[in-house]
């Protein structure tokens, strides 16, 4: 059987984008893959995080992959924190990472432009996503096309150690949904939807209820043709909300073209509302029901237990290839 790793960040909760981007392939993957579901806390503390925010939405967000259709029994999900192989091996990649390849890094870019104070830590994140991902022999990631870059370098710098050390590595192939791999924030079409976003009206939290979320679509950017139609170029906003809705209703992006015709973008937004609506109201029925179990802590120290005692295995590789420490077995 193949193995999948993908992490998401308890940077804040997930958003409409991280769920259709990763979250719902999950869903799908964990049938046919030995999946490894991370909550990656220690990306999240690359930008200024309050301890206990982080804190409440590294439990939110264990709550929501599982609330989401995530089965504990099928899938290891854990905390990378609570696996030290993860900082370890982290160390080992950014050795073997150079700088200039770091600071070529679109998302090292976007997130320290125009900032005085930029943490070293989010210059050296790909190196650690490496590690994350190497560390369980994955064949496959899955992610949104904003990772595309990170997995392109985690590639070569698995190629790298395998060359110039021993030949542990597997390496990794990346899957990017072929529809709604990059779900646009509501604000501003040409953006990804982030989390992190300061503007609250640009994304759709998991966790909004039905009136927030048919307010930030009604006053999703749009364009004054009235028309919907997708046209990525020109109707970037509509062609965003067209892509959200064929995702989770299943019907074609053509279909909804034709069931729209003639009529405005109120109706189809209020519509759209619906069916978000329809896909987050059961999910939160399950998050409220986990966030506060026991059940939930006990499914992540199992993780835990089972992903350290596979990262651990290959940290020994690791070690010996690179000649740290006594030669371990
Ligand atoms: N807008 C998006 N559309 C589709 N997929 C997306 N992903 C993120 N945004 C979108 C995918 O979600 C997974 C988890 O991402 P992450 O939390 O590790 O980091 P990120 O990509 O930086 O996500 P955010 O929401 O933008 O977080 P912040 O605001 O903290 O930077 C990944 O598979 C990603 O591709």
């Amino acid at each position: 059987m193949q193995t999948i790793f993908s992490g998401i960040q308890p940077s804040g909760t997930i958003t409409l984008g991280n769920y259709i981007g990763a979250m719902k392939q999950f869903t799908e993957l964990q049938e046919e893959y030995n999946c490894y579901f991370c909550i990656v806390d220690q990306h999240a503390i690359t930008v200024p995080q309050d301890r206990l925010e982080l804190r409440k939405n590294i439990k939110s967000l264990a709550a929501l992959y599982i609330a989401s259709g995530i089965d504990p029994d099928k899938v290891t999900l854990f905390i990378q924190s609570e696996v030290p192989a993860h900082a370890q091996a982290g160390w080992m990649m950014q050795c073997v990472a150079y700088i200039g390849e770091l600071e070529r890094m679109t998302q090292f870019k976007d997130k320290s432009t125009g900032k005085e104070a930029v943490s070293a830590g989010l210059l050296t994140y790909p190196p650690l996503m490496a590690a994350d991902i190497l560390l369980y022999g994955t064949d496959l990631v899955p992610v949104g096309e904003d990772q595309k870059q990170h997995l392109e370098l985690t590639r070569d710098l698995a190629e790298r150690f395998n060359k110039k050390y021993n030949d542990i590595f597997t390496i990794p192939e990346v899957r990017i949904a072929k529809v709604g791999a990059r779900v646009m924030s509501l604000q501003d079409p040409l953006k990804k939807m982030s989390k992190s976003d300061p503007n609250n009206k640009a994304f759709i939290s998991m966790l909004d209820d039905p009136k927030q979320i048919e307010k930030k679509i009604k006053s999703a950017v749009t364009d004054s043709e009235g028309i919907v139609k997708y046209d990525k170029e020109n109707k970037p906003g509509i062609s965003n909300l067209l892509s959200i809705y064929s995702i989770l209703s299943g019907k074609s992006v053509e279909d909804i073209e034709k069931e729209y015709e003639g009529k405005g973008y109120g109706d189809f937004k209020a519509d759209l509302a619906k069916v978000v609506i329809d896909v987050i109201e059961p999910i939160q029925k399950k998050y409220f029901e986990l966030i506060d179990s026991p059940e939930l802590d006990a499914i992540l120290d199992q993780g835990a237990e089972k992903a350290n005692r596979v990262a651990g295995k290959m940290i020994k590789k690791m070690e010996n290839a690179m000649g740290l420490g006594r030669k371990r077995k």
